[in-house]
């Protein structure tokens, strides 16, 4: 059991942002990971899309034996996160926006203001908000949708003039008129446009949930005593669209590190819900 694989999954490229810090954080453990990339972006989607898209997608990772489930996912963790965890009681299932909701929780202040950005589900969803409260009921928060940043950076659209108009275009009001101070990024996908918020905004604290998710992961399993004891074989990037951008994005991003890495295309008519069974 212990040397099985983790699970990762995303509607896309926002994923491998958590995946970087679990390798670099955790070398024994060998992973699965799954972008949706064919059915990107799920952030302005129904929430019954979303929740059938995430059930077809653990249900094909627990088929190949995962010891653990990560949904490296602000969408799906802020409307599915409780259900999978009925649905699949035997595995452990983490989701990203409790472990960030501790860390704003205990770096912040009520002097601070802080602003969360996510897609229109997650932030509608008002996951963050509840669960920051709930560690902490006297911090001030703000919180924005920005549903075109994820197009763009799945179209590899992550540091030039157009990001930097439309980052302009959400954030410019919304920091100035609520005075933010620290800035969490509530998906996945933002910490590859982090370097264009610093250089617009280099006054913010960025909080980023995607280091946060690891440390949670690296918790759960120790607790469960599931850490990996051999070193691992290689890691599988499934994707349901196995595009340039994906390809492009996970050399960006693991290039410099001796990952060994296995690319496969995941045709979608294998998935198969549970729903549907
Ligand atoms: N990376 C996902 C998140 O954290 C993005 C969502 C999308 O597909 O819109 O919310």
């Amino acid at each position: 059991m212990k040397n099985q694989p983790i699970g990762v999954f995303d509607s896309g490229v926002g994923g491998l942002t958590a995946i970087s810090n679990i390798i670099r954080e955790l070398p024994n453990e060998r992973l699965i990971y799954f972008g949706d990339t064919a059915r990107t972006p799920y952030g302005s989607k129904a929430k019954s899309t979303i929740t059938s898209f995430a059930n077809q997608i653990v249900d094909f990772l627990v088929s190949n034996h995962v010891k653990m489930i990560v949904i490296a996912c602000n969408t799906i963790t802020s409307i599915c996160l409780e259900q999978l965890k009925q649905q699949y009681p035997n595995i452990p299932i983490v989701g990203i926006i409790e472990p960030a909701a501790r860390k704003v929780a205990k770096v912040c202040t009520p002097h601070n203001r802080i602003g969360i950005i996510g897609t229109k589900v997650t932030i509608q969803a008002k996951t963050y908000i509840h669960s920051i409260l709930h560690f902490n009921p006297n911090l001030k928060l703000f919180d924005m949708a920005c549903p075109i940043f994820v197009p763009l950076i799945e179209e590899g659209i992550v540091e030039n003039s157009i990001m930097e108009l439309s980052v302009k275009y959400y954030l410019d009001d919304f920091i100035s008129e609520n005075k933010i101070d620290t800035l969490v990024l509530g998906c996945t996908h933002y910490p590859l446009i982090r370097p264009t918020i610093e250089k617009l905004y280099p006054h913010l604290n960025i909080i980023d949930p995607s280091f946060e998710i690891m440390q949670s992961v690296k918790e759960t399993l120790s607790q469960k005593n599931l850490l990996a004891e051999q070193p691992k074989y290689e890691n599988i990037f499934y994707a349901s669209d196995l595009s340039e951008n994906f390809m492009n994005m996970i050399a960006s991003i693991f290039g410099k590190t001796n990952v060994r890495t296995d690319f496969k295309n995941f045709d979608l008519d294998g998935l198969e819900s549970k729903e549907n069974k």
